[in-house]
């Protein structure tokens, strides 16, 4: 199976060549089938750019369910079961896709709510301005239940508040909006990075292949990339194709929550101390210090323990008894010289689960 690449065609066809249950996150971006039946103008009699293409028209409901039964069916198939999908839609569509999606077997987790901060006003003042689209999220079905979730992460993301289901993020303008040479919008519906920004961390590790089969613009392959993951993406218009690739390759730089995941999970790992001795990282004889004084010297044990004047425990426990203290994490509080460098012995339980456990 090809990675890292967008593959050019009809998504529903395109989906039968991507082999059973190989893929770990499916964004799905499809047309809302907006019924548009009019050209829209401002009160200043300025035509709205709204969403017309022809991508986005069907004969009827029943065409639009049809095309949505058979897309979201080989979506099914090719999600691992440790995996989820997730599908963006408006009041136009959502509710239809909704229904299918639960008809089809997918296990909703969340709807959550994108609030845009900057909404395209109700210009005829016939309706509330809409401000809001939704994002079903799904795993696979009422059996896997074993989806990728990164809860600690996103709420470091989130300033260590839970991350709620209703975000806040603007539509997609400025520097970030693709323009084309006649200074206009390349695509009518190109979606916020931040908002994919959430969907892939929050539902992927490092190297996880994420598929979108609209992938218009290219927005979930770019941010992909910048966090760290693998992208297949397929889309009917070279138009866009041309677009997205030009997007993607000019992308240098990853993301710094691209390693968060990770260094969350490495925390995770429990380490005995004796491993590392048992691996020579820290050696029988060697001497640990603290931070606050060189002078505060325990001897390492061949069976991992540590000597303190004549208290023999865990790095744990002498930590304790020195700080008067009834728990330590000896991990934080033990230093070892290694070529003339002060180094916290944390960090070499860091290197120890890199080398036995790739997180
Ligand atoms: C709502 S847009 C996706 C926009 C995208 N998320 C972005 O940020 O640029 C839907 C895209 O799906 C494409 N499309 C529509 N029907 C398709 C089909 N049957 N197979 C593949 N692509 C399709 C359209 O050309 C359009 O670019």
């Amino acid at each position: 199976m090809l990675i890292d690449t967008i593959i050019h065609g009809d998504c529903i066809e395109k989906l039968k060549t991507i082999p059973d249950s190989s893929v770990d996150l499916i964004f799905a971006d499809p047309p809302y089938n907006m019924q548009l039946k009019s050209v829209l103008y401002r009160p200043n009699n300025t035509k709205v750019d709204g969403v017309d293409d022809q991508w986005d028209k069907f004969a009827s409901f029943k065409e639009y369910d049809d095309f949505c039964i058979a897309w979201l069916t080989e979506c099914q198939r090719v999600l691992k079961d440790t995996g989820s999908i997730w599908v963006i839609g408006s009041y136009h569509n959502i509710f239809r896709v909704g229904t299918i999606m639960l008809n089809l077997g997918f296990w909703i987790l969340n709807d959550v709510t994108w609030y845009k901060t900057n909404p395209m006003p109700n210009f005829l003042g016939t309706r509330f301005t809409n401000a809001t689209e939704t994002l079903i999220w799904c795993s696979k079905n009422a059996n896997t239940k074993k989806y990728t979730f990164n809860h600690k992460m996103m709420k470091k993301y989130n300033g260590d508040k839970q991350m709620t289901s209703v975000w806040q993020i603007g539509l997609c303008i400025g520097e970030e909006r693709i323009k084309g040479d006649n200074g206009k919008k390349a695509h009518s519906t190109q979606k916020p990075e931040e908002l994919l920004k959430r969907v892939i961390l929050s539902s992927t590790n490092r190297d996880d292949i994420v598929l979108d089969p609209f992938f218009g613009t290219g927005t979930t392959g770019a941010v992909a990339k910048k966090l760290g993951r693998k992208f297949i993406g397929i889309e009917r218009e070279q138009e866009y194709i041309d677009i997205a690739r030009k997007r993607i390759n000019s992308i240098t730089k990853s993301w710094a929550e691209a390693d968060w995941v990770e260094e969350e999970k490495e925390k995770q790992i429990k380490v005995p101390f004796e491993n590392l001795v048992k691996e020579n990282i820290i050696k029988a004889g060697d001497v640990l210090y603290t931070r606050k004084s060189y002078n505060t010297q325990a001897f390492v044990l061949e069976n991992g323990a540590l000597q303190y004047k004549n208290t023999i425990g865990s790095i744990h426990k002498i930590g304790a008894i020195i700080q008067q203290t009834s728990s330590c994490n000896g991990w934080k509080f033990w230093y070892i010289l290694k070529n003339s460098k002060s180094l916290l012995i944390d960090d070499l339980r860091s290197e120890y689960i890199r080398k036995h456990n790739r997180v």
